[in-house]
Protein backbone atom coordinates (compact mmCIF):
# COMPACT_ATOMS: atom_id res chain seq x y z
CA UNK A 1 0.00 0.00 0.00
CA UNK A 2 1.19 3.19 -0.82
CA UNK A 3 2.16 5.92 1.81
CA UNK A 4 -0.43 9.11 2.66
CA UNK A 5 1.85 11.97 1.43
CA UNK A 6 1.23 14.91 3.85
CA UNK A 7 2.12 18.46 3.48
CA UNK A 8 1.42 20.17 7.32
CA UNK A 9 2.09 23.84 7.25
CA UNK A 10 3.37 25.72 10.15
CA UNK A 11 5.66 22.37 11.45
CA UNK A 12 7.59 24.58 13.64
CA UNK A 13 4.56 25.89 15.80
CA UNK A 14 3.37 24.52 18.90
CA UNK A 15 0.66 22.70 17.30
CA UNK A 16 2.63 21.71 13.89
CA UNK A 17 5.08 20.20 16.20
CA UNK A 18 2.72 18.19 17.64
CA UNK A 19 1.20 16.75 14.76
CA UNK A 20 4.42 16.09 13.13
CA UNK A 21 5.37 13.75 15.84
CA UNK A 22 2.39 12.12 15.63
CA UNK A 23 2.91 11.37 12.03
CA UNK A 24 6.15 10.64 12.17
CA UNK A 25 5.36 7.54 14.55
CA UNK A 26 3.24 6.30 11.56
CA UNK A 27 4.97 4.94 9.03
CA UNK A 28 2.17 5.00 6.74
CA UNK A 29 2.83 8.76 6.36
CA UNK A 30 5.32 10.13 4.12
CA UNK A 31 5.68 14.00 5.67
CA UNK A 32 6.51 17.07 3.83
CA UNK A 33 6.38 20.08 5.48
CA UNK A 34 5.94 23.94 4.03
CA UNK A 35 8.41 26.00 5.57
CA UNK A 36 9.20 30.12 4.53
CA UNK A 37 12.31 30.40 2.81
CA UNK A 38 13.74 32.36 5.92
CA UNK A 39 12.76 29.49 8.63
CA UNK A 40 14.23 26.31 6.80
CA UNK A 41 17.32 26.62 9.21
CA UNK A 42 15.18 26.75 12.75
CA UNK A 43 16.08 24.30 14.95
CA UNK A 44 12.74 22.72 14.79
CA UNK A 45 12.53 22.16 11.26
CA UNK A 46 16.26 20.95 11.17
CA UNK A 47 15.29 18.86 13.70
CA UNK A 48 12.53 17.68 11.59
CA UNK A 49 14.65 16.87 8.54
CA UNK A 50 17.13 14.76 10.67
CA UNK A 51 14.00 12.84 11.07
CA UNK A 52 13.01 12.49 7.52
CA UNK A 53 10.51 14.86 6.80
CA UNK A 54 10.85 16.23 3.84
CA UNK A 55 11.00 20.35 3.48
CA UNK A 56 9.40 21.86 0.14
CA UNK A 57 10.17 25.70 0.76
CA UNK A 58 7.02 28.47 0.34
CA UNK A 59 4.92 31.05 1.94
CA UNK A 60 1.10 31.44 2.19
CA UNK A 61 1.69 35.15 0.91
CA UNK A 62 3.41 33.98 -2.02
CA UNK A 63 2.29 33.67 -5.30
CA UNK A 64 -0.39 30.50 -6.02
CA UNK A 65 1.22 29.34 -8.59
CA UNK A 66 3.81 28.09 -6.42
CA UNK A 67 1.90 26.99 -3.72
CA UNK A 68 0.14 24.64 -6.55
CA UNK A 69 3.67 23.33 -7.53
CA UNK A 70 4.70 22.73 -3.62
CA UNK A 71 1.19 20.86 -3.14
CA UNK A 72 1.51 19.02 -6.36
CA UNK A 73 1.72 14.64 -5.44
CA UNK A 74 0.42 15.37 -1.75
CA UNK A 75 -2.40 14.07 -0.38
CA UNK A 76 -3.55 15.86 2.75
CA UNK A 77 -2.41 19.06 3.79
CA UNK A 78 -2.68 20.64 7.44
CA UNK A 79 -2.42 23.59 8.43
CA UNK A 80 -1.63 24.74 12.06
CA UNK A 81 -0.74 28.69 11.33
CA UNK A 82 -1.09 31.38 14.14
CA UNK A 83 -4.40 32.98 14.70
CA UNK A 84 -3.49 36.39 12.93
CA UNK A 85 -2.75 34.05 10.07
CA UNK A 86 -6.00 32.84 9.28
CA UNK A 87 -6.48 34.28 6.05
CA UNK A 88 -3.50 33.46 4.42
CA UNK A 89 -4.64 29.78 4.39
CA UNK A 90 -7.42 30.93 1.53
CA UNK A 91 -4.92 30.92 -1.53
CA UNK A 92 -3.71 27.49 -0.01
CA UNK A 93 -6.83 26.29 -0.19
CA UNK A 94 -7.78 27.32 -3.67
CA UNK A 95 -3.69 26.29 -4.90
CA UNK A 96 -5.01 22.88 -2.69
CA UNK A 97 -7.95 22.32 -5.01
CA UNK A 98 -5.86 23.26 -8.20
CA UNK A 99 -3.23 20.40 -7.04
CA UNK A 100 -5.86 17.96 -6.25
CA UNK A 101 -5.77 17.55 -2.62
CA UNK A 102 -7.76 14.65 -1.26
CA UNK A 103 -8.43 16.45 2.08
CA UNK A 104 -7.69 19.97 3.29
CA UNK A 105 -7.25 20.46 7.03
CA UNK A 106 -7.50 24.24 8.48
CA UNK A 107 -6.27 25.52 11.03
CA UNK A 108 -9.13 25.10 13.80
CA UNK A 109 -7.14 23.34 16.54
CA UNK A 110 -8.98 25.77 18.94
CA UNK A 111 -11.79 25.13 21.92
CA UNK A 112 -15.34 24.79 20.64
CA UNK A 113 -17.53 27.77 20.40
CA UNK A 114 -20.52 28.63 17.92
CA UNK A 115 -19.63 31.29 14.51
CA UNK A 116 -21.59 33.88 14.35
CA UNK A 117 -20.37 37.13 16.83
CA UNK A 118 -19.36 34.89 19.71
CA UNK A 119 -15.52 34.31 19.02
CA UNK A 120 -13.56 36.60 16.70
CA UNK A 121 -10.92 34.03 16.14
CA UNK A 122 -13.75 30.89 15.42
CA UNK A 123 -15.39 33.43 12.85
CA UNK A 124 -11.95 34.24 10.99
CA UNK A 125 -11.57 30.73 11.00
CA UNK A 126 -14.65 30.09 9.69
CA UNK A 127 -14.54 32.79 6.56
CA UNK A 128 -11.29 30.11 6.01
CA UNK A 129 -13.84 27.00 5.97
CA UNK A 130 -16.57 28.92 3.94
CA UNK A 131 -14.16 29.32 1.11
CA UNK A 132 -13.39 25.73 1.30
CA UNK A 133 -16.84 24.73 0.48
CA UNK A 134 -17.13 26.92 -2.05
CA UNK A 135 -14.47 25.48 -3.91
CA UNK A 136 -15.72 21.70 -2.92
CA UNK A 137 -12.62 20.86 -1.90
CA UNK A 138 -12.53 18.02 0.84
CA UNK A 139 -11.90 18.85 4.10
CA UNK A 140 -11.91 17.93 8.34
CA UNK A 141 -11.68 20.60 10.67
CA UNK A 142 -9.86 19.45 14.03
CA UNK A 143 -11.11 21.55 17.24
CA UNK A 144 -9.00 20.31 20.23
CA UNK A 145 -10.24 22.03 23.08
CA UNK A 146 -8.08 23.74 25.69
CA UNK A 147 -4.49 22.54 26.18
CA UNK A 148 -3.64 21.40 29.57
CA UNK A 149 -0.37 23.38 29.16
CA UNK A 150 -2.75 26.50 29.11
CA UNK A 151 -5.23 25.32 32.13
CA UNK A 152 -3.13 25.43 35.31
CA UNK A 153 -2.64 28.60 37.32
CA UNK A 154 0.73 29.77 38.81
CA UNK A 155 1.78 28.33 42.40
CA UNK A 156 2.98 31.08 44.87
CA UNK A 157 6.42 29.26 44.68
CA UNK A 158 7.35 29.69 41.59
CA UNK A 159 7.80 26.06 41.14
CA UNK A 160 5.55 26.04 37.98
CA UNK A 161 7.11 29.17 36.38
CA UNK A 162 9.45 27.48 33.96
CA UNK A 163 6.65 25.57 32.33
CA UNK A 164 4.24 28.49 31.98
CA UNK A 165 3.53 31.48 29.69
CA UNK A 166 1.16 32.96 32.29
CA UNK A 167 -0.03 33.51 35.59
CA UNK A 168 -3.27 32.32 33.86
CA UNK A 169 -4.61 33.03 37.65
CA UNK A 170 -8.54 34.12 36.98
CA UNK A 171 -11.00 31.59 37.60
CA UNK A 172 -14.42 32.47 35.06
CA UNK A 173 -17.54 33.04 36.75
CA UNK A 174 -18.24 30.71 40.03
CA UNK A 175 -14.87 28.52 37.98
CA UNK A 176 -17.73 25.51 38.29
CA UNK A 177 -18.38 25.61 33.88
CA UNK A 178 -17.05 21.90 33.04
CA UNK A 179 -14.24 22.57 30.29
CA UNK A 180 -12.72 20.25 27.65
CA UNK A 181 -9.21 19.24 27.59
CA UNK A 182 -6.61 17.83 25.85
CA UNK A 183 -2.96 17.79 26.10
CA UNK A 184 -1.18 19.53 23.22
CA UNK A 185 1.20 15.94 22.84
CA UNK A 186 -1.97 13.99 22.10
CA UNK A 187 -3.06 16.44 19.29
CA UNK A 188 -0.60 14.81 16.58
CA UNK A 189 -1.45 11.09 17.74
CA UNK A 190 -5.53 12.51 17.03
CA UNK A 191 -4.95 13.60 13.59
CA UNK A 192 -2.54 10.84 12.68
CA UNK A 193 -6.10 8.52 12.89
CA UNK A 194 -8.69 11.28 11.74
CA UNK A 195 -6.93 12.06 8.78
CA UNK A 196 -6.94 8.38 7.23
CA UNK A 197 -10.72 7.81 8.25
CA UNK A 198 -13.50 8.35 6.06
CA UNK A 199 -15.94 8.85 8.60
CA UNK A 200 -14.24 12.08 9.35
CA UNK A 201 -14.34 13.61 5.68
CA UNK A 202 -16.48 16.64 5.44
CA UNK A 203 -17.39 16.60 9.37
CA UNK A 204 -16.16 18.41 12.01
CA UNK A 205 -13.99 16.73 14.39
CA UNK A 206 -13.68 17.20 18.25
CA UNK A 207 -10.72 15.53 19.67
CA UNK A 208 -10.05 15.74 23.46
CA UNK A 209 -8.94 13.69 26.46
CA UNK A 210 -11.19 15.24 29.65
CA UNK A 211 -13.78 17.62 31.07
CA UNK A 212 -13.04 19.64 33.90
CA UNK A 213 -13.97 22.38 35.37
CA UNK A 214 -11.50 25.15 37.10
CA UNK A 215 -12.46 24.84 40.57
CA UNK A 216 -11.56 21.16 39.89
CA UNK A 217 -8.25 21.85 38.16
CA UNK A 218 -7.51 24.18 41.31
CA UNK A 219 -7.95 21.20 43.66
CA UNK A 220 -6.20 18.74 41.95
CA UNK A 221 -3.03 21.59 41.77
CA UNK A 222 -3.39 22.04 45.27
CA UNK A 223 -3.18 18.43 46.37
CA UNK A 224 -0.61 17.42 44.05
CA UNK A 225 1.89 20.44 45.19
CA UNK A 226 0.35 20.68 48.67
CA UNK A 227 0.60 24.60 48.02
CA UNK A 228 -2.78 26.48 48.44
CA UNK A 229 -3.23 28.93 45.21
CA UNK A 230 -5.56 31.85 45.69
CA UNK A 231 -8.57 31.51 44.16
CA UNK A 232 -9.35 35.06 42.17
CA UNK A 233 -12.92 34.88 40.70
CA UNK A 234 -13.91 37.33 38.21
CA UNK A 235 -18.02 37.49 38.20
CA UNK A 236 -19.97 37.25 34.94
CA UNK A 237 -20.65 40.35 34.77
CA UNK A 238 -16.95 41.32 34.90
CA UNK A 239 -16.24 39.31 31.75
CA UNK A 240 -19.51 41.00 29.83
CA UNK A 241 -18.40 44.48 30.82
CA UNK A 242 -14.66 43.11 29.14
CA UNK A 243 -16.17 41.53 25.77
CA UNK A 244 -17.75 44.63 24.95
CA UNK A 245 -15.13 47.53 25.96
CA UNK A 246 -12.57 45.50 24.24
CA UNK A 247 -15.05 44.48 20.95
CA UNK A 248 -15.55 48.61 21.38
CA UNK A 249 -11.93 49.27 20.72
CA UNK A 250 -11.72 46.66 18.42
CA UNK A 251 -11.61 46.83 14.67
CA UNK A 252 -10.70 43.78 12.98
CA UNK A 253 -9.18 44.74 10.12
CA UNK A 254 -6.24 45.60 9.09
CA UNK A 255 -5.58 42.87 11.75
CA UNK A 256 -3.92 45.25 14.98
CA UNK A 257 -2.84 43.12 17.79
CA UNK A 258 -3.56 46.03 20.01
CA UNK A 259 -6.73 45.73 20.10
CA UNK A 260 -7.02 41.99 19.11
CA UNK A 261 -5.18 40.22 21.99
CA UNK A 262 -7.65 42.07 24.88
CA UNK A 263 -10.81 40.98 23.00
CA UNK A 264 -9.77 37.54 22.24
CA UNK A 265 -8.84 36.49 25.34
CA UNK A 266 -12.31 38.24 27.04
CA UNK A 267 -14.33 36.79 24.08
CA UNK A 268 -12.11 33.43 25.02
CA UNK A 269 -13.57 33.38 29.02
CA UNK A 270 -16.68 34.50 28.12
CA UNK A 271 -17.30 31.40 25.24
CA UNK A 272 -15.82 28.32 27.70
CA UNK A 273 -16.21 30.35 30.69
CA UNK A 274 -19.54 31.84 31.22
CA UNK A 275 -21.37 30.11 27.92
CA UNK A 276 -20.07 26.76 28.60
CA UNK A 277 -19.42 26.07 24.92
CA UNK A 278 -15.95 24.13 24.78
CA UNK A 279 -18.15 20.70 26.10
CA UNK A 280 -18.35 17.83 24.43
CA UNK A 281 -22.12 17.72 24.67
CA UNK A 282 -22.21 21.09 23.10
CA UNK A 283 -19.81 20.32 20.54
CA UNK A 284 -22.27 17.56 19.25
CA UNK A 285 -24.82 19.60 18.98
CA UNK A 286 -23.15 21.48 16.63
CA UNK A 287 -22.50 18.65 14.51
CA UNK A 288 -19.03 17.65 15.67
CA UNK A 289 -18.12 13.93 15.76
CA UNK A 290 -16.10 13.03 19.04
CA UNK A 291 -13.14 11.34 19.61
CA UNK A 292 -14.58 9.23 22.48
CA UNK A 293 -16.86 8.07 20.07
CA UNK A 294 -14.83 7.35 16.80
CA UNK A 295 -11.31 5.78 18.88
CA UNK A 296 -12.83 4.74 21.85
CA UNK A 297 -9.70 2.60 22.68
CA UNK A 298 -7.21 5.75 22.46
CA UNK A 299 -4.74 6.21 25.60
CA UNK A 300 -4.07 10.01 26.07
CA UNK A 301 -2.20 11.46 28.41
CA UNK A 302 -3.79 11.62 32.10
CA UNK A 303 -4.25 14.86 32.99
CA UNK A 304 -3.29 14.32 36.89
CA UNK A 305 -0.07 12.68 35.68
CA UNK A 306 0.82 15.38 33.31
CA UNK A 307 0.08 17.98 36.10
CA UNK A 308 2.42 16.25 38.59
CA UNK A 309 5.41 16.38 35.96
CA UNK A 310 4.68 20.22 35.67
CA UNK A 311 5.12 20.28 39.79
CA UNK A 312 7.69 18.11 39.85
CA UNK A 313 9.81 20.10 37.40
CA UNK A 314 9.83 17.65 34.12
CA UNK A 315 7.49 19.03 31.94
CA UNK A 316 8.04 20.53 28.89
CA UNK A 317 7.15 24.31 28.49
CA UNK A 318 5.21 25.94 25.53
CA UNK A 319 6.36 28.65 23.25
CA UNK A 320 9.78 28.32 25.13
CA UNK A 321 11.53 29.21 22.22
CA UNK A 322 10.26 32.66 21.70
CA UNK A 323 10.43 36.16 22.79
CA UNK A 324 8.86 39.69 22.13
CA UNK A 325 10.70 42.00 20.93
CA UNK A 326 11.39 45.37 23.53
CA UNK A 327 9.78 47.33 20.36
CA UNK A 328 6.25 44.97 20.87
CA UNK A 329 6.36 44.82 24.04
CA UNK A 330 5.84 48.71 24.72
CA UNK A 331 2.46 47.93 23.59
CA UNK A 332 1.35 45.81 25.82
CA UNK A 333 1.17 46.56 29.41
CA UNK A 334 1.92 43.79 31.04
CA UNK A 335 -0.66 42.27 33.27
CA UNK A 336 -1.13 38.86 35.01
CA UNK A 337 -3.70 37.96 32.38
CA UNK A 338 -2.44 39.51 29.20
CA UNK A 339 1.64 39.17 29.71
CA UNK A 340 3.69 36.59 28.13
CA UNK A 341 1.93 33.94 26.08
CA UNK A 342 -0.35 36.64 24.11
CA UNK A 343 2.56 38.92 23.43
CA UNK A 344 4.54 35.72 22.61
CA UNK A 345 2.02 34.68 20.02
CA UNK A 346 0.20 36.93 18.28
CA UNK A 347 2.21 39.95 17.06
CA UNK A 348 3.58 37.56 14.45
CA UNK A 349 2.40 40.60 12.51
CA UNK A 350 6.12 40.05 9.54
CA UNK A 351 8.41 37.43 10.27
CA UNK A 352 8.57 35.68 13.37
CA UNK A 353 12.00 35.62 13.37
CA UNK A 354 12.07 38.49 15.24
CA UNK A 355 10.31 36.31 17.84
CA UNK A 356 13.14 34.28 17.98
CA UNK A 357 15.65 34.16 20.35
CA UNK A 358 18.93 35.01 18.54
N1 LIG B 1 -6.58 24.97 21.94
C1 LIG B 1 -5.69 25.75 22.55
O1 LIG B 1 -5.59 25.78 23.80
C2 LIG B 1 -4.78 26.58 21.68
C3 LIG B 1 -3.65 27.20 22.24
C4 LIG B 1 -2.81 27.94 21.40
C5 LIG B 1 -3.08 28.02 20.04
N2 LIG B 1 -4.21 27.40 19.54
C6 LIG B 1 -4.55 27.47 18.10
O2 LIG B 1 -3.65 26.66 17.38
C7 LIG B 1 -3.36 27.24 16.11
C8 LIG B 1 -1.87 27.18 15.86
O3 LIG B 1 -1.24 27.98 16.87
P1 LIG B 1 0.22 27.68 17.39
O4 LIG B 1 0.38 28.54 18.60
O5 LIG B 1 0.45 26.22 17.46
O6 LIG B 1 1.08 28.29 16.17
P2 LIG B 1 2.56 28.84 16.21
O7 LIG B 1 3.34 28.08 17.23
O8 LIG B 1 2.51 30.32 16.32
O9 LIG B 1 3.09 28.43 14.76
C9 LIG B 1 2.55 28.97 13.59
C10 LIG B 1 3.28 28.37 12.40
O10 LIG B 1 2.69 28.87 11.18
C11 LIG B 1 3.73 29.17 10.26
N3 LIG B 1 3.33 30.22 9.32
C12 LIG B 1 2.79 31.42 9.65
N4 LIG B 1 2.60 32.15 8.53
C13 LIG B 1 3.04 31.41 7.49
C14 LIG B 1 3.12 31.63 6.09
N5 LIG B 1 2.72 32.79 5.52
N6 LIG B 1 3.63 30.66 5.30
C15 LIG B 1 4.05 29.49 5.86
N7 LIG B 1 4.00 29.22 7.19
C16 LIG B 1 3.50 30.17 7.99
C17 LIG B 1 4.87 29.65 11.14
O11 LIG B 1 6.03 29.51 10.40
P3 LIG B 1 7.45 30.20 10.78
O12 LIG B 1 8.18 29.12 11.50
O13 LIG B 1 8.03 30.57 9.46
O14 LIG B 1 7.17 31.38 11.65
C18 LIG B 1 4.78 28.70 12.34
O15 LIG B 1 5.50 27.52 12.09
C19 LIG B 1 -3.88 28.70 16.16
O16 LIG B 1 -4.83 28.90 15.19
C20 LIG B 1 -4.44 28.87 17.54
O17 LIG B 1 -5.70 29.47 17.52
C21 LIG B 1 -5.03 26.69 20.33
Amino acid sequence: MSRTRVMLVGAAGETGGSIANGLLENPNFEVHALVRPRSVQKPAITALQDRGVQIRKGDLKGPEESLIDVLTGIDVVISCVGPAEQQDQIPLAKAAKSAGVQRFVPCGFITVAPPGGIMWLRDEKETVYNHIKQLRLPYTIIDVGWWYQLSYPRLGSGRTDYAMTTANNEIVGDGNTPVALTDLRDIGRYVAKIIVDDRTLNKMVFAYNTVLSQNEIYDLLEEISEEKVQRNYIPEEGIYTRVLAARQSSETYPFDPVKFIPRYLAENQLSWGIRGDNHPDYAKYLGYLTSKDLYPDFRPHDFKEYLETVVRGTAKGVYTDRYISKAQQRFFPRSESSDSLYTRIFPRTESSDSLYAR
